[in-house]
């Protein structure tokens, strides 16, 4: 396992393989690597015959007022990580290599990143894009492994690579939980003791959402109603989110009468936490 730095190191790696004819899958991460990043390593080294894994905390797609400067940091343990996995690369740039000076050309999408978090984080997704083309690009892989964690995220690549023609396979993975459900994330290392534990309250409100999907309620009001009650009741918890929205879309339906997302962002404290569930793994068919 090797860790680059550069465009040209990651070029030149993956040229040699590419002359032996051998596959290569890419897992875009912002590193301090869990459980559930590494289930993304695990399916990429199942599916190629290589796997570069890029550990790189990218600073468009934060806003002015979030976490940028205090985002967790551990390379060796991430080199750690990827090694036991199976990865073969780590790229591991600096902002320097990724955005030269007078870096100026964005990838930007409309509709799909104007609900949810792209609410919140109006910047976000333009820096997710961006990047996530330029990581494309730089590897050019067979096939990029993305979590479901992450849900309005996966949606908006499988979008770009399709309206852009980009060349490659998009692949979903779920979520990966701690034992009592929170949902595995680099955040949440911020929490303490007692927002860990009221933390809770998001993969209960799916796991909610979700059981009244199964017995039939199509009612989103009903649905997110309740979602809300669940977690107004945990006094540490501020709702930022709790929306049904047509999963291609990503805009809010009143009906679940077709495939949906069912999403949540909670603020736990100061932490922004986010947990969901797309209804076709809960019912396969509507
Ligand atoms: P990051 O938050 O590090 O996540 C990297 C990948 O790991 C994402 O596809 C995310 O959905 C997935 N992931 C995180 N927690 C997971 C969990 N509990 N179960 C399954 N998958 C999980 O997402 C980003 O970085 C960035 O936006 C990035 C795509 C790298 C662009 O900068």
């Amino acid at each position: 396992m090797k860790i680059v730095k550069t465009v040209k190191e990651v070029r030149e790696q993956v040229a040699e393989w590419r002359k032996q004819g051998l596959t290569v899958g890419l897992v875009p991460t912002m590193g301090y690597l869990h459980e559930g990043h590494a289930s993304l390593i695990d399916r990429s080294v199942s599916e190629n015959d290589r796997t570069v894994v890029s550990d790189f905390v990218n600073p468009m797609q934060f806003g002015p007022t979030e976490d940028l400067q205090t985002y967790p940091r551990d390379l060796a343990h991430d080199a750690a990580l990827v090694e036991v996995h199976g990865g073969d690369l780590i790229f591991h740039p600096e902002p320097e290599e990724m955005y030269h000076e007078g870096f100026s050309s964005f990838v930007d999408m409309s509709v799909l990143t104007e609900e949810l978090c792209g609410l919140s984080r109006p910047v976000h997704f333009r820096g997710v894009c961006t990047v996530v083309t330029k990581l494309f690009n730089i590897v050019q892989p067979d096939a990029a492994y993305f979590g479901k964690k992450d849900a309005q995220q996966l949606t908006i690549v499988r979008h770009m690579v399709d309206d852009l023609n980009m060349n490659l396979r998009i692949v979903g993975c779920p979520i990966v939980r701690e034992d009592d459900g929170l949902a595995k994330s680099s955040r949440n290392t911020y929490l303490s003791a007692e927002e860990r534990q009221a933390a809770l309250v998001l993969s209960k409100a799916i796991a909610l959402g979700s059981s009244l999907i199964k017995t039939g309620e199509v009612n989103a009001a009903v649905i997110t109603g309740q979602m809300t009650e669940l977690i107004k009741a945990e006094p540490l918890a501020k709702i930022d989110y709790v929306k049904l929205v047509d999963a291609a879309t990503m805009q809010p339906i009143a009906v679940f009468d077709r495939p949906a997302l069912c999403a949540v962002a909670v603020y736990i404290g100061k932490t922004r936490l986010i947990d969901n569930f797309f209804t076709e793994d809960v019912v396969p068919e509507v």
